[in-house]
């Protein structure tokens, strides 16, 4: 299953990058292509919101603004399966989160008549990184699922991390990937699993230790 991994933060070493990693890990460790996105090093104008509120989105489902929108639109119908990872600003999405996604829900929503959104049905995780009171992660997440609905994704969890939760939350994250990519999105139901993975489960090779970091295996991206 191929896996992108979408961030958003300037902070190439904080917490949403962090989180990114984790995801990318749980895909190689489930044994899947990872792709990490940060849409902070593209270039995305906000919606123009064109002529009497519609544009081009409505009709051919692509956006007038010339700008880096098209080429991460072409990448989501690429992947079969997403994580998306959000700094919490103000209880919210962060502002880069927000002008991509609301372009890319013009885009896809609107396709309608045996056209499906190029999320449609595709398992996504929701991650918001807050700060130290980790106030609003759950209104950021609410944002994220309503978001999520309007494209057609399927969303598969919701993870809310701060601070202080950093460290068990990295892992949940990276056990979360693990669980997708091997499960084939199915619900996680324990009796269910395969015995190789729930081996893997009980066995600590290839897990996390407690501070995050990863006990084996060498840093790809499985492609
Ligand atoms: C403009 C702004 C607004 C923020 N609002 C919130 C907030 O509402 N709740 C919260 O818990 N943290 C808030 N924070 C803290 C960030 O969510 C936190 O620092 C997070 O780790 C940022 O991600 P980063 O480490 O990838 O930069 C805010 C930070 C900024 C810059």
């Amino acid at each position: 299953m191929k896996v992108l991994v979408v961030t958003c933060s300037p902070n190439e070493s904080g917490l949403t990058a962090a989180c990114g990693e984790a995801a990318r890990q749980g895909v190689v460790d489930g044994r899947s292509p990872a792709r990490v996105v940060d849409l902070s090093s593209y270039t995305i104008e906000r919606c123009a919101v064109c002529a009497d509120g519609w544009g081009p989105c409505r009709t051919k489902h692509e956006c007038s603004v010339e700008d880096d929108f098209g080429e991460l639109q072409g990448m989501f119908g690429e992947a079969e399966a997403f994580v998306w990872v959000t700094p919490v600003y103000f209880g919210e999405p962060s502002e880069t989160f927000k002008a991509f996604f609301d372009r890319l829900r013009r885009c896809e929503a609107t396709k309608s008549g045996g056209i499906a959104s190029v999320l449609a049905e595709k398992p996504t995780i929701c991650v918001a990184a807050a700060g130290g009171s980790g106030n609003g992660a759950v209104l950021c997440l609410a944002a994220m699922e309503r978001l999520a609905k309007h494209l057609g994704a399927a969303t598969v969890d919701f993870i809310p991390v701060t601070q202080r939760t950093r460290e068990y939350q990295l892992e949940t994250i990276h056990d979360a990937l693990v669980a997708l990519c091997t499960e084939t999105g199915k619900p996680a139901r324990k009796q269910e699993l395969p015995i190789s993975a729930r081996k893997a489960r009980r066995s600590p090779h290839g897990r996390s230790d407690r501070r995050g970091h990863r006990k084996s295996g060498p840093r790809q991206d499985g492609e």
